[in-house]
């Protein structure tokens, strides 16, 4: 319903029951049409005696068509109000699960096809189509070109260690882990291209971090060095962050989240620090880590928290990266690549790197990850016939979007999760 369109007009709306209450002259139905929560307000002297006391009984998610008229009204936190002449049940509804009372999340989990409906997830993924939205809004004004990859895949471009592997006819296939490579084809034709599609990890990790299902935004840019694909990644960010603040302002408000500290996050440029650097800022303030150490939960919130912004940190441990990023120019024990930090203790949000462009060390680097390099002969072809520099990165979706909505857990921003132990409804 758009309200604001349709004040002091008669309508006539599809809506689910909320919630309801009634004093002895009025009924109130907190009301649901899919694009709005809104009251509609019944009096007993508007409607029949039969009808009236029909609305005092109707039951939470009934669907029905309400007629009446809409009014703006301050005091309603919607803004607006319907004086509701006259009702229609379409569906009845009892028992409904989800009551207005709290909830385990488990059994919120359970019920995902019906929690969808409520106030919470409601404004989550609103904010997550917002996004969606946004991120074909951003490329298309940087002239990208969207490349699907598929799904079905013969590579693990991320280790082998976290596959889902599946019959496919004859022989094995796995389920892609991440689009790039076959982005970096793309980019060999179409300059810049992005991805964006599901992408799925046999994560054995129950955190909150962590799904075995999640969607990633994959960009890749021929002739870019990794110092301008910083820049790139920043300025998406930052666009995100404003189209979320100046359209889902209802949605963080139902959220709770304050749109001051979002807005301090589109300020450019974010701070970039080596990760020799945030190895040394971790040991001064008493961590117990190592040089060629991987970064956890605890290490990334510390980092982050040093900054009121996201960070960049850069370069590294080879040890600890895939096989296809760019060697650094005069070190050999660290790639060209960076992870962008979110604040707030929610880790890495962006992974990505300048690529490697040589034939002979990428074939070699292929067999030593334990891999078929049958599997990567057309991989190799992009550098044998017209080799140029080129950066990427992988933003998780379900990561932004749960730094955004200041949720406390991944499986919150997605309509229905996928984790080690979930995968119904
Ligand atoms: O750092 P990752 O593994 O990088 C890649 O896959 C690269 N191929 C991307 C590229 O350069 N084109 O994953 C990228 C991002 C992470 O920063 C994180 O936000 C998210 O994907 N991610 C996950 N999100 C949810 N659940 C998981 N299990 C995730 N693993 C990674
Ligand atoms: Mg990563």
């Amino acid at each position: 319903m758009h309200a604001p369109e349709h004040v002091d007009e008669k309508v006539k709306i599809g809506a689910w029951l909320s919630n309801k209450r009634s004093s002895g002259k009025i009924v109130f139905l907190q009301l649901r049409d899919g694009t709005a929560f809104f009251q509609g307000v019944l009096h007993r002297d508007a409607v029949s005696e039969e009808k009236f006391n029909q609305a005092k009984e109707l039951k939470q998610e009934t669907s029905l068509y309400v007629i009446g008229t809409i009014h703006e009204d301050s005091r309603s936190k919607f803004g607006y109000e319907m004086q509701i002449d006259d009702f229609e049940v379409v569906g009845e509804s009892e028992n409904y699960p989800i009551t207005p009372k709290e909830h385990g999340i488990d059994f919120l989990l359970d019920h995902r096809h019906l929690w969808l409906r409520s106030s919470q997830p409601n404004a989550i993924l609103r904010i997550r189509s917002e996004v969606i939205k946004a991120t074909y809004e951003f490329f298309s004004q940087h002239d990208f070109v969207k490349i699907d990859a598929p799904i079905l895949t013969g590579s693990a471009p991320e280790g082998t260690t976290e596959l889902f592997e599946t019959d496919y006819f004859d022989t094995k296939a796995y389920l892609s882990q991440s689009g790039q490579l076959y982005e970096e084809a793309g980019a060999m034709a179409f300059g810049r291209v992005f991805s964006f599609g599901p992408v799925f990890r046999a994560e054995k990790s129950k955190t909150r971090r962590h799904l075995t299902e999640f969607w990633m935004i994959e960009p890749e840019m021929a002739w870019m060095h990794q110092e301008e694909s910083l820049e790139l990644q920043e300025q998406y960010i930052s666009f995100l962050i404003k189209n979320v603040i100046d359209n889902c302002s209802r949605e963080l408000e139902t959220l709770g989240r304050d749109v001051n500290v979002l807005k301090k996050y589109t300020q450019l440029p974010y701070p970039r620090i080596s990760y020799d650097e945030a190895i040394e800022l971790l040991k001064d303030n008493g961590f117990d880590i190592e040089w060629g150490a991987d970064f956890g939960s605890p290490e990334e919130t510390f980092l982050a928290n040093n900054f009121d912004k996201p960070v960049f940190v850069l370069n590294y441990p080879k040890a600890i990266k895939p096989f296809y990023m760019k060697r650094h120019p005069t070190r050999n024990d660290v790639y060209i690549c960076a992870d962008l930090l979110a604040p707030e203790g929610y880790g890495e949000i962006i992974g990505g790197s300048e690529r490697d462009t040589d034939y002979e060390y990428l074939k070699e680097q292929i067999i030593k990850s334990g891999q078929d390099i049958k599997e990567y002969s057309w991989y190799l072809d992009l550098r044998k016939y017209g080799t140029v520099p080129h950066s990427g990165f992988g933003l998780g979706l379900e990561r932004f979007i749960t730094w955004i909505t200041g949720q406390d857990h991944l499986r919150k921003t997605i309509p229905f999760p996928r984790m080690i132990n979930r995968i119904y409804p």
